[in-house]
């Protein structure tokens, strides 16, 4: 089965190619011929990841799924949440974001979070959602150089590497979206 993955993100491709590329063909957004950037102004999670795989559906005519992540961070009142792309500006910076959540987290004893993923499959008409969450906490400094987004700061609970020191088959073993994809393949595989 073809579907296509509603995302411009290479690094998001990749993790979930490593999950369901021995199974499916996952197609990106470039191969269906989508260049353009997609809706994304729901104010949570579950809107987003709808609103990108709809617009994929409706636009394209292909069997597709979206996902839509939010780094929420208890002491800050589940913050940046749905905003953690733009938390820093418009300008979608990973490093302005990081250098922000860590100056808001200054001195502060609580650094507990965590990464929410929530995908949306959309097939044959049918619209299907699956959520992944990793509990952990903000690190003071950044560390390691792989992963994406805020994976430098990000430590699992459980684990001494952050996510951005893990390789792609340790972080999506235990990762939000690796959690929320490997719900995807198993449903995939019943139907
Ligand atoms: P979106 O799901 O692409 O809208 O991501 C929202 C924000 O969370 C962006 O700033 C991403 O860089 C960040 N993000 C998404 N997934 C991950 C991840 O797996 N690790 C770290 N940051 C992530």
């Amino acid at each position: 089965m073809k579907l296509c993955f509603a995302t411009n993100n290479d690094h998001k491709l990749m993790e979930v190619r490593e999950v369901l590329g021995d199974s499916f063909e996952v197609l990106s957004l470039k191969d269906v011929g989508c260049e353009e950037e997609l809706p994304e102004d729901a104010d949570t999670i579950e809107g987003n990841s709808l609103q990108k795989a709809q617009y994929l559906f409706d636009h394209y005519n292909v069997n597709c799924f979206a996902d839509d992540t939010g780094l929420e961070v208890q002491e800050l009142n589940g913050e940046p949440g749905v905003y953690s792309a733009r938390y820093a500006g418009a300008q979608r910076s990973s490093t302005d974001n990081i250098r922000l959540l860590l100056s808001k987290l200054e001195g502060k004893a609580d650094r507990s979070a965590r990464f929410k993923t929530v995908i949306t499959l959309i097939e044959g008409g049918e619209v299907v959602q699956f959520e992944g969450i990793v509990n952990g906490v903000i690190t003071e400094e950044e560390r390691g150089a792989g992963g994406f987004g805020y994976d430098p700061i990000f430590l699992p609970d459980g684990y001494s590497k952050t996510m951005a020191e893990m390789t792609s088959a340790e972080k999506n073993a235990i990762s939000h979206r690796g959690r929320a994809v490997q719900k995807l393949h198993a449903y995939l595989s019943d139907k």
